[in-house]
């Protein structure tokens, strides 16, 4: 495309402004994530050497930088304001893994439109932001940034935030240009260890993992941010077949690509050449601008004279960006984000805190509920206990650098707030870990884990004696903020030790006991699921955090979240997700068998399939069926359920629906999540619930890499999780 304004200015443009124009700096106000800070950052700008900034915000800050662009520089081009702006901007949400529990497209969209309108009223006008890295190893910590394991679900997130952050038209001051990432992989990170290489096979690839990205790609995402690991053996922000043949060749995407914070440097010890070499190979590949590392600032021009890149490649990548900063208005009025009563007026206003509170309410997850210990009654006297019942610190979880911690909601507060006429009696209990190594490397980012003088043993003891004398106990157990996120990964994923201790000695008391379960992850927790407890999954649910849970343990709110990820019974299961194949060796029935496909200390099912989550009340499924039993090529079934409330409370139920395509020329999936629907049913009420499965339901990707459907039996099987039993099946000819 040619747009005409653009196309004037290129004309205009000497080779060192082009080159300007694919920088991007920041200043390192908010928070760094590599050892390197750009230096110089107002000389650059002047001289025409950067063409977007990211860690600056506020309107007056970000006029302050654009005006050195706009007033300072020969063709006064405005510069790009990027942030991350992950799980709400001031407003912060519940982790997206969290937030993914909720299975609810249009209310994560609308989450995302909130964050675009308070970062744009802070004068954001470009976020890195969604992250749709499908995950299925949970030691790695950034799986607490993303939507879990599923493409399906994991491509209509996508879609839906990058709808909420730019809108129906960018040049809007209020939406934002959005940036899928980390393309492409970076979940699959071997042995979940972060950065680490990534090896797969197409056919993995483009069924399995590549999906979101496409969805975020055909929702009309503006950019695009390469990932850190390598792909097929190439690092990915210099692949040319991950950045031009299959982006841009094969999608069709129009936007620019973005490398990650000195990704670009990095494929130097990625083995991949010096900085000459490796700039050269990533503009060729289809990089358009480098983050932080200044790899095209510095070498561009000389590989331009040595003829290892054309001056047409760096126009090209030039004029991606000069058009993204067209469509978002800036060529029209650079300072149109730059208003300073919007932020006084759009961030953190009530209705967004009070949106927060129910959006993290709707990501928790009832693993188990012992005797119906929860919902607590309002009246009961209760010991709330655990360290991470008064812990401002570690309320809105990973990687929320625009959010301000001193401003969330505690449990205890939230308690007190739902139930100003309990009796609570709190306890610390115990110390997040007791592991003062473990302490320093949490807390880089500031107080997450603080350790108590006292021993653990007084700490449990004051805790039992506060059990002792209550109805029912409150544990809120976990992880701190920083054991997930990046450069956070962990091979022994359970609840740590001191922890441990502290419900064993709970347990011990005889009490209804309900664990408030904090975390960025799946963790492992076989021994705590055994015990006669309940289990409330909360993620680290952001500024709203107290008060949200204790809108679900009071029962003001019925439980309804799912989970978006297998949990396993120990690490030595992972990977672990629903859709695995059947191997030639399949162990249906579960036990060990000996030539089977199996283990001997544990049976391959996880403590917790993809999708389960329990409600207060309980819901029945039945008289599933299908309009048609035989399809044409093109067509689609209609997929209709009985599904009734058999249980004491309102509540919602997230209905899905697997396919198992049973023969086809690429081994297939068990089962793979093919549609869901999230209905309210009252007490007692039965509804109808009809999916729909369309002709590209039935499709994958063939060993050629078409996309197609193949004749033959389809299962349907449709129910409350994973393992869903009612089964029903056609035939498409
Ligand atoms: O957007 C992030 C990315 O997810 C990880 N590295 C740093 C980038 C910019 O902060």
């Amino acid at each position: 495309s040619t747009i005409p304004v653009v196309q004037k200015l290129l004309d205009k443009m000497t080779l060192d402004e082009k080159i300007g124009q694919l920088n991007l700096l920041t200043p390192g106000g908010g928070v760094a994530t590599g050892s390197v800070v750009s230096k110089d950052v107002e000389k650059k700008i002047t001289a025409g050497q950067v063409g977007g900034l990211f860690g600056v915000a506020g309107p007056d800050k970000v006029r302050v930088a654009q005006e050195l662009a706009v007033k300072h520089t020969r063709l006064k081009i405005p510069l790009l304001f990027g942030s991350d702006v992950i799980h709400g901007y001031k407003t912060t949400f519940p982790i997206p893994l969290g937030i993914s529990c909720s299975w609810d497209p249009e209310l994560i969209e609308k989450t995302a439109r909130v964050a675009a309108v308070e970062a744009t009223a802070d004068g954001i006008n470009w976020n890195f932001s969604p992250m749709v890295d499908i995950a299925r190893d949970p030691r790695w910590g950034r799986i607490a940034e993303g939507a879990g394991e599923d493409p399906y679900l994991g491509s209509a997130i996508a879609e839906a935030m990058v709808q909420g952050y730019q809108g129906t038209n960018l040049s809007h001051s209020n939406t934002m240009l959005s940036c899928v990432k980390h393309f492409a992989l970076y979940g699959a990170s071997q042995a979940g260890r972060d950065y680490h290489t990534v090896d797969m096979s197409k056919i993995k690839m483009f069924n399995q993992y590549l999906p979101p990205y496409k969805a975020a790609v055909d929702a009309g995402v503006a950019s695009v941010m390469s990932s850190f690991n390598d792909v097929d053996g190439i690092p990915a922000t210099g692949n040319k077949w991950l950045l031009t043949d299959l982006l841009r060749d094969r999608w069709g995407f129009i936007g620019f690509v973005v490398s990650d914070y000195t990704s670009l440097n990095e494929m130097i010890p990625h083995g991949f050449g010096n900085l000459q070499d490796v700039s050269a190979i990533s503009l060729k590949a289809g990089l358009d601008m480098d983050m932080v590392g200044e790899g095209f600032l510095k070498t561009l021009k000389k590989s331009v004279e040595e003829g290892r890149v054309t001056e047409n490649e760096v126009t090209e990548a030039c004029r991606r960006i000069l058009e993204a900063k067209y469509r978002l208005g800036l060529f029209d009025d650079p300072y149109r984000y730059l208003d300073s009563e919007r932020p006084k007026k759009d961030i953190l206003t009530p209705e967004h805190r009070q949106f927060a509170r129910e959006v993290a309410a709707r990501s928790f997850v009832l693993l188990k509920n012992h005797n119906g210990i929860l919902p607590i009654k309002k009246n009961a006297k209760v010991a709330l206990v655990g360290p991470l019942a008064d812990s401002r610190k570690n309320m809105l979880g990973t990687w929320a650098p625009t959010g301000n911690p001193d401003l969330a909601v505690t449990v205890i507060e939230g308690f007190k707030k739902v139930v100003p006429n309990a009796t609570i009696s709190y306890a610390k209990g115990s110390n997040i870990t007791d592991d003062k190594e473990l302490a320093k490397k949490v807390n880089v980012f500031g107080q997450r884990v603080v350790i108590d003088k006292r021993s653990p043993e007084a700490m449990i003891e004051e805790a039992v004696d506060a059990a002792n004398t209550s109805d029912v106990v409150v544990a809120v157990v976990g992880e701190a903020t920083e054991m997930s996120g990046e450069a956070a990964s962990r091979t022994d994923i359970s609840i740590p030790e001191s922890q441990k201790k502290l419900i064993r000695a709970l347990v011990a008391t005889g009490k209804p006991i309900a664990l408030v379960l904090m975390s960025g992850r799946p963790l492992t927790i076989p021994e705590e699921f055994d015990m006669p407890v309940a289990i409330l999954q909360v993620w680290h649910s952001g500024v709203e955090a107290g008060n949200a849970i204790a809108d679900v343990v009071f029962g003001d709110y019925n439980p309804s979240g799912k989970l978006t990820t297998t949990w396993p019974r120990n690490v030595g299961q992972i990977p672990i997700y629903h859709s695995v194949k059947n191997t030639g060796r399949p162990n249906p029935k579960g036990g060990y068998e000996k030539f089977k496909s199996n283990y001997l200390d544990v049976p391959n099912t996880p403590l917790l399939p993809f999708g389960y989550g329990l409600s207060y009340t309980s819901f029945e499924y039945s008289n599933l069926r299908l309009d048609k039993s035989e399809i044409n090529q093109g067509q689609g079934v209609n997929v209709s359920v009985t599904i009734e409330n058999t249980g004491d409370y309102d509540g919602e139920e997230v209905v899905q629906l697997y396919l198992s395509d049973v023969v086809r020329s690429i081994t297939p999936p068990r089962r793979q999540l093919k549609g869901f629907k999230k209905v309210m049913l009252k007490k007692g009420e039965r509804k109808e619930v009809t999916l729909s499965l369309t002709e590209n339901d039935l499709k994958f990707y063939n060993s050629n890499l078409e996309y197609i459907a193949e004749p033959g039996e389809f299962v349907v099987y449709v129910g409350p999780n994973s393992n869903a039993e009612l089964s029903r099946s056609f035939v498409l000819k």
